[in-house]
């Protein structure tokens, strides 16, 4: 049995000495405060056993890594209708680029891109009768947790500063492809962004996904197959740009979020979350990328 505590010792003494050359997200300004010094990383077996290290018990704003469980959410109501509206293919480009969204007719690469998460978010209000709560409710029992909250500061600080987020939503709406107010979408999606989590909270979030589509009390949320979609997106899709890359050092399915957050599983095996504010220029955790990778090669755990 591999001795997983001292693994995920060793990989923070290593990264600890490193330089980090990574830049704290500013464009969302309440995030720019956050010290770039840290480093956490949690592991869950998919038997229970937990491990941890660093600051992986301190909460982030989870960012991007939320889109995952809305696009799980808007997948659950409404099943495979959802593929109309977004597609599922990689994009090449970064997170909150809209060429390629003009080019396709307001239809999104995939919905771990901005525009496809905010195409979700309309799903969602759409089909949930208190949005906002209703899907904090899920999270909560995705993760079996009633503390997890939406930080309304960071919401704030999005809204004020989203002007990219306002542009897509704004040509999503021009092409058809939003049925509410794009003020009412982008109040949903900022809040989804803003979720606050530590690295542990998001493994136990991420659960459902490496075990069939049960969460860890074993209540059955989503099917295999809906499973099976939902870590394929996140496989080619969940790091932009980046997501070639990611699949070629790390191996794994995975998200990462502006917060600093990535959260990663071994379907049957675990769920690992890094966090590590300082980000790489195509804004996924600098640190966070070379922890999975020395993690899946120490290991040899990936799905390849
Ligand atoms: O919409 C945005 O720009 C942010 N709320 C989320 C972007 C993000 O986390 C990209 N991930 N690496």
């Amino acid at each position: 049995m591999l001795d997983y505590q001292a693994i995920l010792e060793e990989i923070h003494t290593s990264l600890k000495k490193i330089e980090n050359t990574g830049e704290v997200a500013s464009y969302i300004p309440e995030l720019a405060n956050i010290s770039k010094n840290k480093l956490g990383i949690h592991l869950q077996l998919i038997t229970g056993e937990n491990y941890s290290v660093g600051d992986s018990s301190e909460k982030f704003s989870i960012q991007s890594i939320s889109k995952v469980l809305s696009l799980a959410k808007a997948f659950q109501l409404v099943g495979n209708d959802l593929w109309e509206r977004v597609d599922v293919e990689s994009s090449g480009n970064p997170f909150n680029h809209l060429s390629l969204l003009e080019l396709e007719d307001g239809i999104p690469r995939n919905p771990l891109i901005n525009s496809g998460a905010i195409v979700i978010a309309d799903v969602l209000l759409s089909h949930l009768k208190n949005p906002k709560e209703d899907f904090l409710n899920f999270v909560r029992e995705l993760t079996h947790d009633d503390t997890i909250m939406y930080n309304e500061k960071v919401a704030e600080s999005e809204r004020k500063t989203g002007f990219n987020n306002y542009a897509a939503a704004n040509l999503l709406k021009s092409y058809g492809n939003l049925n509410n107010k794009v003020e009412d979408v982008l109040d949903f999606y900022f809040h989804q962004c803003s979720i606050m989590m530590d690295c542990r909270q998001l493994t136990n979030a991420f659960f459902v996904f490496a075990n069939k589509g049960k969460c860890l009390k074993h209540i059955q949320h989503l099917t295999s197959s809906q499973v099976k979609r939902i870590n394929a997106i996140m496989l080619t899709c969940g790091f932009y740009d980046e997501a070639g890359e990611f699949a070629f050092e790390v191996g794994l399915p995975g998200k990462s979020g502006v917060g600093g957050g990535i959260v990663a599983l071994l379907p049957h095996c675990f769920t690992i979350a890094t966090w590590a504010p300082a980000l790489n220029p195509k804004g996924n955790s600098y640190l966070g990328m070379q922890a999975l990778e020395q993690f899946t090669t120490k290991t040899k755990l990936s799905i390849f």
